[in-house]
């Protein structure tokens, strides 16, 4: 079974078949998925999934271009989410640099809050990270967040830099950018990557792999994926989907 370590099943483009889809996966080869929040609402209907579907597990968090307008109450709010039962993790919370707003040393305050909610609460972090390696892992170190744990999703850096994820003992999420013919640093990176340390993610409905790119991502799209990546290791698909099947319950502490 094949385990999606970070969805947004949540998002208006599954309003026209969410049920249907989620009910489906268990006949589809796809075990367990984890649906990470973005934003305070985001994170709240991410708590309402996980009640109703058994095996959708959730994140809450703030990503770093939301949190341009949080505040104290939203953290009291988010500490809530994190309480409840099948709540594995905090985020996605990060720096993205990309889209330039809110101003970095906003973003910083509130991905080293979000951290600290991690830490008190003992759950591992979902961290986004685009166009900010270096801060990233400046924020990390300074936190010690090899203490708090978890993953550094939609992995798209150097193998030096996956090297110093490694170090801090993060897992790395790997998804469709994978399959593209443009991700030749990627690809590089994943082979100095231990399958031990690898999960499978969507990011759904975003990031699409080969040969679906562009249309509406889903789980059922992560065979592609597994496949990719047991081609880049020369292993087994079988033993792709196993050891990040165990590796993603290991980062979400789910017995
Ligand atoms: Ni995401």
């Amino acid at each position: 079974m094949i385990f999606d370590t970070h969805a947004h099943y949540d998002d208006e483009a599954f309003d026209i078949d969410r049920d249907e889809l989620l009910d489906s996966f268990p006949f589809s080869g796809i075990g367990m998925v984890v649906n990470v929040g973005a934003s305070i609402a985001t994170s709240r209907n991410t708590v309402e999934l996980t009640k109703r579907f058994p095996n959708v597990y959730g994140a809450v968090g703030v990503h770093p271009n939301e949190v341009g307008t949080m505040t104290a109450a939203d953290m009291v709010q988010l500490r809530q989410f994190a309480m409840e039962e099948k709540i594995v993790a905090i985020g996605e919370i990060g720096l993205d640099y990309y889209y330039r707003e809110p101003d970095k040393e906003i973003q910083k305050v509130w991905f080293i809050k979000q951290m600290e909610l991690a830490r008190e609460l003992k759950l591992p972090i979902i961290i986004h990270s685009r166009d900010a390696a270096q801060d990233t892992l400046d924020l990390m170190k300074q936190t010690y967040a090899e203490e708090i744990g978890g993953v550094v999703h939609c992995f798209s850096y150097s193998k030096e830099i996956a090297k110093e994820i490694l170090d801090m003992n993060f897992y790395i999420g790997i998804g469709g950018v994978l399959t593209f013919k443009n991700a030749k640093k990627l690809k590089e990176a994943v082979m100095d990557i231990p399958l031990e340390r690898i999960v499978l993610e969507t990011d759904c409905p975003y990031l699409s792999p080969e040969p679906n790119r562009g249309k509406r991502n889903s789980s059922l799209n992560l065979p592609y994926v597994a496949e990719q990546l047991a081609q880049i290791k020369g292993i087994s698909y079988e033993e792709v989907v196993e050891t990040t099947y165990n590796n993603a319950k290991a980062l979400y502490r789910i017995k």
